[in-house]
């Protein structure tokens, strides 16, 4: 199981954009988490296009791109020429999901679907295998620094079980409120990704807090390989 961090330039400081990307091509982190908002879709209005492309300038990992805007298949070429790698849409603003994604990936990006907290994971059922990732909001959209909603867990053993019964490669990315008090947990239900912002760039030093989710991750695949070997020598 992958198990990813996707961290949230929202949460960076603008005013020195270019040493927040250093630090993340620098630290164990995957990938750059870039958060678009519209105003409209959402409360708040983030960065856009030459954002983007300034980030990309310097960024030596993958961008992953969740818009949160209305209408997001005005833009799908547009972000993928600023070097989108993934870009999620959400459920909730897509009409005709469907060719959304096949759009986002006949460009070569990476497609994923964003589920907002009161959105059942169930409505993806007949296109599962058309996502190749799923992104739950674990919190409303549209700021950084919000508390975690409890009932995101449900929603990951839910979706996690169609995934399989699907028989389906879909990536699960969680975003909002997620820390390195939850990260284990998470990772455990079945999340593949995580999004840290705050967790990331509130307070402390933003290389260590990264380096802490992929501590705790490295733990927990220890812990899993002894205990399997611990069940082999018990079988034998
Ligand atoms: C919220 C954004 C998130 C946000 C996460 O609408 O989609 O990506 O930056 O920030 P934290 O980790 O601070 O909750
Ligand atoms: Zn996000």
């Amino acid at each position: 199981m992958d198990r990813l961090l996707s961290v949230s330039m929202l949460s960076a400081n603008f005013g020195r954009l270019d040493d927040s990307v250093d630090m993340v091509n620098e630290s164990v982190a995957d990938w750059f988490h870039l958060d678009i908002m519209d105003g409209v879709f959402v409360p708040n209005i983030s960065f856009g296009i030459p954002v983007i492309q300034a980030i990309a300038k310097k960024a030596i990992k993958p961008l992953d791109v969740h818009l949160m805007i209305v209408d997001p298949d005005r833009y799908i070429e547009a972000f993928k020429e600023v070097g989108a790698h993934l870009l999620s849409i959400h459920y909730e603003a897509c009409t005709h999901l469907h060719r959304s994604l096949h759009r986002i990936k006949a460009l070569g990006m990476k497609a994923g679907v964003v589920l907002n907290p009161h959105t059942s994971v169930e409505v993806l059922s007949d296109i599962i295998q058309e996502t190749d990732f799923v992104l739950l909001m674990s919190v409303n959209p549209g700021f950084g620094g919000q508390s975690f909603i409890e009932n995101t867990y449900n929603k990951i053993t839910r979706l996690k079980e169609m995934i399989v019964k699907a028989g389906s490669t879909t990536l699960i990315e969680i975003d909002g409120g997620v820390s390195q008090q939850n990260a284990d947990r998470l990772y455990a239900a079945g999340a593949d990704i995580l999004v840290a912002g705050n967790a990331i760039f509130a307070t402390g030093d933003p290389l260590q807090n990264i380096k802490q989710f992929k501590v705790q991750t490295l733990l927990q695949e220890q812990v899993a390989s002894c205990l399997a070997m611990t069940t082999k020598q018990s079988t034998l």
